[in-house]
């Protein structure tokens, strides 16, 4: 397996032959996560030790779905919906068309509190077969609340509440919550929530397994790639130094560390030297909701104890006419890392009309001038740039993606010293939401 990171493009603040202390640190880093040890690291091991019986159920599950719907909704935010959104973005067009299995229409609720989305959610499904996904680990998170409810109420006026509630999966904690009581009363087919596993790191448990599942991608080609990158990334010996890095290993070590170690020990390095923000860029819009998935991750799992990188996304070449002006000449507080995937799935040749310089190519072929050409102009100005190498978009490979992000965010938490695994400022608006609803009620009543 090659290296997923490239840093070629890293610039004059990553000389890794001065970074050997800090390579040392990584690999002490590594030596915590892999003890298995720490609370809420059940994703490590997960790719080798999987509950088979439940992927198989999970795919008869998925298979009974598809044929019980034509509109399938998953309710849920943030850990509980984004890794689902992802890999159905990024999949789900190409794995039906690879079947030509009919799959149902996906939409997604709960993750917003907007009245209008929801209304039009219900307009667009209105004379259509439903089925509900709701998945909340703690059961009470008020958006998916609300939606499920709001969903709940349309399937009982449309099915009758017995037929509704089979029509109804929910997965949650195995034994508390309020979901979960629901659950075991009206007797909706469920799946666990691992304990040992928080949401942001679910996306290969059931939360992310059924939906994807149900999109018709292959979820087992899915935990393979998965996997095998957990093989490597694990146990070493790690995947081999392209040439032109070999001479840092000799002083820097870096072959004592992983991929995803290595990007760790870069993004911390850039943040000691004054960058702040980093930028997922992606030149494949089925990218999108993987660099949400990745925003989340990072900024949940590191944004804490005063630190942390504040990431950000840009899909090129969208954004290079509007954020391109602030990257090549603004303040330089920021590093990027580009989502580079080396065989996109599908190409046409530009037509004849569109000028000498752009008739006959492949549209691929521009799309990666426009990588090349926006990179050289960063690098100009000095811009650091990490380049991660996707060689395609398959379940397979998204699987690796997946796990290579937790372990590298994992380990970047361990280096800033904070516990990637907990998110206690997110309660902090639950908190002030509910004091200002309880102000709301008393102004309705009186
Ligand atoms: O990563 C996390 O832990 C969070 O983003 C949660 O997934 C999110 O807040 C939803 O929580 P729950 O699944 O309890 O509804």
């Amino acid at each position: 397996m090659k290296r997923m990171v490239n840093l070629d493009f890293a610039g004059s603040l990553i000389d890794l032959k001065v970074l050997a202390g800090d390579v040392q640190k990584v690999r002490e880093a590594q030596k915590k996560l892999y003890a298995g040890t720490e609370d809420f690291t059940g994703w490590v091991k997960l790719p080798f030790t999987y509950d088979k019986e439940e992927t198989k159920r999970i795919l008869e599950t998925a298979e009974r779905i598809r044929t019980q719907c034509e509109v399938f909704i998953v309710i849920g935010i943030g850990g509980s919906y984004l890794g689902a959104r992802a890999a159905i973005s990024a999949l789900k067009q190409r794995e039906k068309e690879k079947s030509g299995k009919p799959v149902p229409e996906i939409y997604f609720a709960g993750q917003n509190l907007s009245g209008t989305y929801h209304r039009e959610l219900l307009e667009k499904i209105k004379d259509r077969e439903i089925c509900l996904c709701v998945i909340s680990k703690s059961g009470t998170t008020t958006e998916p609340s609300i939606a499920f409810s709001v969903l709940k109420d349309t399937l009982y006026k449309k099915y009758g509440k017995e037929e509704a509630n089979k029509r109804i999966y929910a997965i949650t904690d195995a034994a508390k919550g309020t979901l979960r009581e629901e659950a075991d009363r009206e007797g909706y087919v469920t799946f666990t929530v691992p304990d040992d596993i928080g949401g942001r790191y679910s996306v290969l448990t059931p939360v992310g397994l059924l939906p994807i599942a149900v999109a018709g991608i292959d979820i087992l080609d899915m935990l393979e790639g998965a996997r095998v990158g957990a093989k490597v990334w694990t146990a070493g010996p790690w995947e081999a130094v392209p040439e032109n890095q070999e001479d840092m290993g000799s002083e820097s070590d870096i072959t004592q560390i992983s991929s995803p170690g290595l990007l760790a020990l870069t993004r911390v390095s850039l943040l000691n030297r004054g960058k702040f923000i980093e930028v997922f860029e992606y030149y494949e819009p089925q990218l999108q909701y993987f660099t949400e998935w990745l925003k989340q991750l990072f900024g949940e799992s590191e944004g804490k104890d005063g630190t942390g990188i504040f990431p950000a996304s840009l899909q090129f070449s969208a954004d290079l006419h509007s954020m391109g002006q602030f990257l090549q000449e603004g303040k330089q507080i920021f590093f990027e890392t580009i989502l580079n995937l080396v065989h996109p799935d599908k190409d046409l040749i530009v037509p004849d009309d569109a000028g000498e310089l752009l008739a006959g190519k492949s549209l691929n072929a521009v799309n990666r001038a426009a990588m090349e050409g926006v990179m050289a102009a960063h690098a100009a100005v000095g811009v650091p740039m990490i380049r991660i190498d996707i060689p395609e978009l398959s379940p397979y490979y998204f699987g690796q993606m997946v796990y290579f992000f937790e372990t590298s965010c994992a380990l970047s938490g361990y280096l800033l010293e904070v516990n990637p695994f907990d998110q206690p400022g997110v309660e902090s608006y639950k908190k002030e939401m509910r004091r200002v609803l309880k102000g709301d009620n008393n102004e309705a009543k009186r």
